[in-house]
């Protein structure tokens, strides 16, 4: 465990009393994801309780038209609807259609030196819509968040973000337009992004965050305020030497769904400070290898493909350890089929199987029973080492030079798309750039929010 508060968030209709197994609540916060069914999160449930939006056929049509002028496709991740929720991502894709500008921003709590096959999720996406869309990326690592959290040291927190900074780069985003960033490193060092940090401080109460993240009275200080760090990076000014100053350049995050209160709040803050609210996109968890009740997880290593694990050690995870919806012995299997809504390997082909044809094969024969567990494995167990064992390549290459190039901090040459605005013109720019979404004030407000009592 982080030694992280235990939030449950539930809707308003919850009453206390009425808890059977239909209607436990799936636990959804930036330190827990737990639920009692065996298929997983109930992803439609969450996108009502935390007020997003569903990524539905017109919003995937557009993206299709995008990516086609572009000679590209959807991503499988957008397309089979792993990433499922969204905060005004429309207004985004107007953005792109309109020739205007955003940018694009995502992060890691480098809290180990072993990252896993579902930290790969965030990146992988984000580097596909930087490639799709042309657009800067901003990466955070938040070091200091781990420090907080965990029992580790400033050291050792700072050397696991160069460590995973590694990984971050391997997953290929463009030196040109890409800013990786410790926490314990730039904020120091940036007047811009610090202020940004007091503003969004200002207007957030203890009251609020308690409500949000469950926080408690003898959590430490840090914590309280550590939400306006990861929130500073929404706003482009916190990025002078890409931005050149600008306050209007409109941002896109992808993240898992359990960041959103982090974004939540920062979408609550944005028009108090005259700044564009940001836009959103949620994947859905990375099954434990044990099954959708919970995602991965780098401290327990039989839940994990680690991007470190050997050939022979994905194969042997795989098989020994990922749920199956197989059944019991070969001839039921025939007879009946097997389960591919609670069966890990194939949510992972999900994932990772880029054919659209041979998934949906998959997906019938293993049904119908004409496809064994075993065979399905091995298909997963050969994409998983040709993934692993690129990323291991690509991860050798980056030597200090390189970290050092994506953490530089002098002037992008990518900012001669961003000359400064002319004094003053900034305000009514601003406001146009605001979507007028209904839940400016509502965002914190709307949330009701039980502390578990364990
Ligand atoms: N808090 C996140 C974690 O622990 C790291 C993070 C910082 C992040 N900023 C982000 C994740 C923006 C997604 C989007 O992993």
């Amino acid at each position: 465990m982080s030694g992280g508060p235990t939030v449950q968030i539930t809707d308003s209709m919850d009453t206390v009393n009425e808890v059977n197994d239909e209607n436990v609540e799936d636990i959804v916060d930036p330190w827990t994801v737990q639920s009692s069914n065996a298929k997983g999160v109930d992803y439609d449930k969450l996108i009502k309780r935390f007020g997003s939006s569903k990524i539905d056929e017109s919003l995937l049509n557009r993206f299709e038209k995008i990516a086609a002028s572009r000679g590209q496709k959807v991503h499988p991740f957008i397309k089979r609807g792993l990433f499922f929720s969204h905060r005004d991502l429309d207004h985004i894709l107007s953005l792109h259609e309109q020739g205007k500008h955003f940018y694009l921003y995502t992060g890691r709590g480098p809290s180990s030196a072993a990252m896993h096959m579902g930290h790969l999720i965030p990146f992988m996406t984000t580097r596909y819509l930087q490639k799709l869309f042309d657009v800067p990326v901003v990466i955070q690592l938040t070091d200091d968040e781990k420090f907080l959290w965990k029992d580790l040291q400033l050291e050792e927190c700072f050397g696991l973000s160069r460590e995973n900074t590694k990984d971050i780069i391997a997953c290929g985003f463009d030196p040109e337009k890409t800013f990786i960033f410790s926490d314990l490193s730039y904020i120091g060092s940036c007047k811009e992004f610090y202020w940004n940090m007091k503003r969004i401080e200002k207007l957030v109460t203890f009251n609020q965050v308690k409500g949000i993240f469950g926080f408690g009275d003898s959590d430490c200080i840090g914590k309280i305020s550590f939400p306006a760090i990861q929130a500073a990076p929404s706003f482009s000014s916190s990025f002078p030497h890409i931005f050149n100053g600008r306050t209007d350049i409109p941002c896109l995050i992808p993240c898992a769904i359990d960041q959103d209160p982090y974004f939540r709040m920062t979408r609550d803050v944005a028009p108090r400070l005259h700044l564009s609210k940001p836009a959103l996109m949620h994947s859905v968890f990375f099954p434990a290898l044990q099954g959708a009740q919970t995602k991965m997880s780098a401290s327990d290593p039989t839940s994990s493909v680690f991007l470190t694990d050997t050939l022979a050690q994905i194969k042997k995870k795989i098989n020994k350890y990922a749920f199956s919806g197989g059944r019991d012995t070969i001839e039921e299997h025939r007879k009946y089929g097997g389960d591919c809504e609670v069966d890990v390997s194939f949510q992972y082909l999900q994932f990772f199987l880029d054919d659209d044809d041979e998934l949906e094969q998959i997906r019938k024969d293993y049904s119908s029973g004409a496809l064994l567990t075993g065979e399905l494995k091995q298909k997963l167990i050969k994409i998983l080492q040709e993934l692993v064992g690129h990323h291991q390549a690509e991860r050798a290459k980056v030597t200090e030079e390189v970290i050092n190039y994506f953490w530089r901090t002098d002037k992008y040459a990518c900012s001669e798309k961003y000359p400064p605005l002319p004094k003053g013109s900034d305000k009514k720019k601003k406001k146009k750039g605001t979507p007028k979404t209904k839940e400016a004030t509502d965002e914190i407000g709307n949330l009701k929010v039980t502390r578990e009592t364990t």
